[in-house]
């Protein structure tokens, strides 16, 4: 049976997937999701950095957008279905989780929503690329996301964002201003007070703050750490 792994933001390195290729820790069912963030698709020559993810994880790797990401290439590719849910596929095994899905992998569902507004927009690297295209979810796919949150509630078994539920910051160093027109996080903390009753529910996984910290028993930021889903047991790849 297939593993799934839960990790943080990449930025599009690969030193984390170089490390579990040189331990040879995980097959070719194992799927890794990562939290937004990923940064692999960023500019024309995305398809050498996915061959290379391709070559160093044997498994399926996936991963929601966060706001560094090139959503207007993104975007751009076509659409298909994976696991149940509606995907852009970059790879033979790379796959782009869109707003608002559901997954069912190994019995149990995932929920993704992607995105995020960015603070600073002078990260290294990254310069160039059209933001604001994208980033931030529309009032349609927020719509879209909550009915089908709403839908699924007590079958979700996690739910995995990049942004975190408003309610995370008190209890993170990192400190992310948030612009009063900003509604996100906002509308998390309601999602979030939506679901915390399910019996069903494991973990809300968010990437975005670049922590690795749970802040409820539910709630738990992700970034260098790559966890079994469920679990706290870590992939060591360092
Ligand atoms: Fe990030």
């Amino acid at each position: 049976m297939n593993k799934v792994y839960i990790t943080g933001d990449k930025h599009g390195s690969l030193r984390p997937f170089f490390g579990l290729a040189e331990k040879q820790l995980a097959d070719s069912t194992d799927i890794m999701i990562i939290t937004g963030d990923a940064g692999y698709v960023m500019d024309d020559d995305y398809m050498l950095k996915i061959g290379t993810l391709e070559q160093l994880f044997p498994g399926t790797i996936c991963f929601i957008d966060g706001n560094h990401e090139n959503h207007r290439l993104l975007n751009s590719l076509p659409v298909s279905e994976w696991q149940g849910g509606r995907v852009h596929r970059i790879g033979e095994r790379v796959i782009h989780l869109m707003r608002g899905e559901l997954y069912t992998i190994g019995g149990e569902n995932y929920f993704t929503f992607g995105g995020a507004r960015t603070v600073s927009r002078f990260v290294e690297g990254v310069e160039g690329i059209d933001w604001g295209l994208g980033e931030e979810p529309t009032e349609e796919e927020l719509a879209e996301g909550r009915d089908r949150f709403c839908k699924y509630l007590d079958r979700i078994d996690y739910v995995i964002t990049h942004e975190a539920p408003m309610f995370a910051r008190h209890h993170i160093d990192r400190i992310k201003r948030v612009d009063d027109d900003y509604t996100l996080p906002g509308i998390l903390d309601e999602w979030y007070d939506l679901i915390s009753g399910s019996s069903r529910l494991k973990k809300w996984y968010f990437g975005h703050m670049h922590t690795d910290k749970s802040v409820t028993p539910i709630l738990r930021g992700i970034f260098n750490n790559i966890v079994e889903a469920g679990s706290e047991e870590r992939l060591c790849w360092a």
